[in-house]
């Protein structure tokens, strides 16, 4: 079945979720050589607390979880400081994309191609992440698990795609970075891309996606527009 639908998750697929403590360190030297570590942690647990959310029926959003994850790995890497705290938050809501986004993001588009964001993110965050990275004209919809109150790889969220466009499961392109999401999304139906920047091993899921990536520069090819 022809592709037609291109869906994205956000962070660390389209946008550069290092990139918070990355910048911050360039002007506070006492993250100069922890940042690494601490943007580690820090969205290591930011998972972490989404899927124990989610198996113990205790959701709250992605901004609460994203706070607890940077307080996990502040006190980690032994930072007690509320006003960088503060700083690495702010930062967090207008995270870098990815260089080769807006040129993949068109390329789709302009094959008329329809393109969304599906993401744990809070409508707030998506709505100004993709405002700062200059994104919202090439996105058809912007998708967040608030509309149904748990996180991914819950089935009700991968929903969300086909509720919108009214397209079938074997319609979607669902390109994720996080291979936990995209083992999730090849199990409920779509055909999947997992991003693998960091040249990680394949996840041991009972579903392997069916394409690797190791930037999005490939994804209109796969998609069937180029
Ligand atoms: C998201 C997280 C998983 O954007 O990166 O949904």
């Amino acid at each position: 079945m022809p592709i037609t639908t291109c869906v994205f998750d956000a962070y660390g697929t389209l946008f550069d979720v290092n990139a918070a403590a990355r910048v911050a360190a360039q002007d506070h030297p006492v993250l100069a050589d922890v940042w690494p570590a601490l943007a580690r942690d820090w969205r290591s647990k930011q998972l972490q607390y989404t899927w124990l959310r989610a198996i113990t029926d205790a959701h709250d959003d992605f901004w609460q979880v994203t706070q607890d994850g940077l307080d996990w790995a502040m006190e980690a890497a032994g930072l007690d400081d509320p006003t960088l705290r503060q700083i690495l938050l702010d930062l967090y809501w207008r995270l870098a994309p990815y260089d080769e986004v807006p040129a993949m993001l068109d390329a789709v588009k302009a094959a008329g191609l329809n393109t969304a964001i599906l993401s744990n993110g809070s409508p707030a965050m998506l709505d100004a992440a993709v405002g700062s990275a200059g994104l919202g004209h090439r996105l058809d919809a912007i998708l967040s698990v608030e509309s149904v109150g748990i996180f991914k790889p819950d089935a009700r969220v991968y929903d969300l795609v086909g509720q919108h466009f009214g397209c079938d499961r074997g319609d979607v392109l669902f390109v994720s970075s996080n291979g936990w999401d995209a083992a999730g999304a090849t199990g409920y139906g779509f055909t999947t891309v997992w991003v693998n920047r960091a040249g990680e091993p394949v996840d041991r899921m009972p579903w392997r996606p069916a394409h690797e990536l190791s930037d999005l520069t490939g994804i209109p090819k796969i998609a069937g527009v180029a």
